[in-house]
């Protein structure tokens, strides 16, 4: 049994014995193919039958379907475990992990709208977590951020309900100062919502066949296989590794067939912005950024995603001959490879992209009752928003900003020259929509709801938002090295 083998199985919590099977074969039928569980926890065979199947694949790693135990159809009630682990990324070589319900990383949570939520989170661990849901609208108090902690050995029960469209929406630990550390090693998975529209529209939408999480990720190894985390000076910046991560495996090739795929990518990274093309310069077209549905697609041959902010595409392999291989790049100042798509076989697509996927009402700027700015600067430790910080000096009982429940808002961010650097700027409790960077309207693939925003040296970006959840939220940039040095203040909704 090869070492991949048992890191599939450890993730996809399987007891398979064939697990090398051409996922081109399996996108419209799975004739030949051998299903996986979904069964989060241990490989052990299941002992209910399974939500979903979601096939295996020979170099590349799919999340788990969290399993929902509620057998009310209004309800879904999770469970995560947040735990160590020991992860084989590099053959021979063991490295030490956190996850939830696994080795690294997590599962994929899927929920529809509408429903109540129930999720006990564990924390195995021996230190305090929290676990923050990014791009969910809730009451502070359920957010999980820095104030919900988790201590070592203790649990936490949040309980909400899905009062937003369809959407990729992730979790991932958020503890005052110790996020950066904790996310690198493995604490955040997905969170998917469906509704109504998602599930009436035409597109490719089965998780793991034609529906895809990619997580991406950049880490840094040593020699022995250990993550290095924070061991050269310019990591103050903002932690970046020469070694991508898709879905937590190293090297990922996904086979498919000569069909429309469509892929829900988040850039789990701590601080590397990746500005994503295909080596033949082909185009794609993005169906969705953080909080859901564009209006209409977008063509694009290139895509910007900062760290927190999430795109769905789809990927037309149509156009491809069988034997083809695409290379997903990230082209800034250098190029770096994240995984290969490989062509495998011809295959019949019955899925459209229809001209209009939902419909976004712009917020009027005359709505707002109110303008704020906020200004992110400075360098490690010495990085704040309007000079403030998070905890650093004060504690984290400082409120920095109060806002009225209903009120809707402008909020010009800045990202100052001083540090040079660009900033994703994110925030807890709302979903915005971008008004205009540096005076000009937003490229098409900004113009939906998001939850992040990169704004980059010297810019100045407006967004606008209707504050609809009672509590005390974050707002902060999401390259996390900077979030845990201070850039990251927070306000109260009342
Ligand atoms: Cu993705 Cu405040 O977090
Ligand atoms: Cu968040
Ligand atoms: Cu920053």
């Amino acid at each position: 049994m090869t070492p991949e083998l048992n890191r599939r199985q450890f993730i996809q919590g399987l007891g398979v014995t064939a697990a090398t099977i051409a996922v081109g074969n399996s996108v419209f039928t799975l004739a030949g193919c051998s299903p996986a569980t979904t069964t989060p926890t241990t490989p052990t065979t299941p002992t209910k039958p399974p939500a979903t199947t979601i096939p295996t694949y020979k170099n590349f790693l799919i999340p788990a379907l969290a399993k929902n135990t509620s057998s009310d159809p209004t309800k879904a009630t999770f469970e995560l475990i947040a735990q160590k682990g020991k992860v084989e990324f590099f053959s021979g070589k063991q490295t030490d992990t956190f996850g939830y319900n696994g080795s690294y990383l997590g599962p994929t949570i899927r929920v529809k709208k509408g429903q109540e939520v129930n999720i006990k989170v564990k924390n195995q661990l021996d230190e305090t977590i929290t676990t923050h849901w990014h791009g969910a609208l809730l009451p502070g108090e359920m957010d999980g951020g820095p104030h919900q902690i988790i201590s070592a050995g203790g649990e936490w029960n949040p309980h909400f309900v899905i009062e937003q469209p369809a959407a990729t929406l992730w979790y991932h630990t958020h503890t005052m100062g110790q996020t950066g550390q904790q996310v690198y090693k493995g604490l955040a998975g997905l969170l998917i919502i469906d509704d109504e529209v998602s599930a009436g529209l035409n597109i490719p939408k089965d998780y793991g066949m034609n529906d895809i999480p990619l997580v991406i990720q950049d880490r840094r190894f040593a020699a022995d296989g250990s993550l290095q985390y924070m061991t050269k000076p310019e990591d103050a910046m903002g932690m970046q590794g020469d070694t991508i991560l898709v879905n937590g495996f190293v090297n990922s090739v996904l086979e498919v067939s000569t069909v429309k795929m469509r892929f829900r990518i988040l850039n789990a990274s701590n601080a590397r912005v990746y500005n994503l093309i295909l080596s033949d310069d082909s185009n794609f077209t993005q169906i969705a950024s953080d909080a859901g549905f564009l209006q209409s697609p977008v063509e694009l041959n290139a895509l910007k995603l900062s760290p927190g902010e999430r795109a769905e595409i789809i990927i037309d392999f149509s156009k491809h001959a069988v034997g083809d291989t695409i290379t997903l790049k990230s082209q800034t100042n250098n190029t770096i490879n994240i995984m290969d798509f490989s062509v495998i076989n011809k295959a019949n697509d019955a899925t459209t992209i229809p001209n209009t996927l939902t419909t976004i009402t712009k917020i009027p700027e005359s709505a707002a009752v109110k303008t704020r700015t906020f200004t992110m600067s400075g360098i490690g430790p010495l990085s704040h928003i309007n000079n403030l910080q998070m905890n650093r000096q004060t504690g984290m009982d400082t409120i920095h900003e109060s806002v009225k429940l209903g009120d809707t808002e402008i909020w010009e961010v800045i990202s100052a020259a001083a540090g040079g650097m660009s900033h994703p700027f994110h925030v807890h409790g709302m979903h915005f929509q971008v008004l205009d960077i540096n005076g000009n309207p937003p490229p098409a693939n900004h113009q939906g709801w998001k939850d992040t925003v990169l704004v980059e040296t010297t810019n100045k970006v407006r967004i606008i938002a209707v504050f609809k959840y009672k509590g005390l939220f974050m707002l902060h940039c999401h390259n996390l090295e900077h979030e845990d040095a201070g850039m990251m203040l927070q306000y109260e909704c009342k």
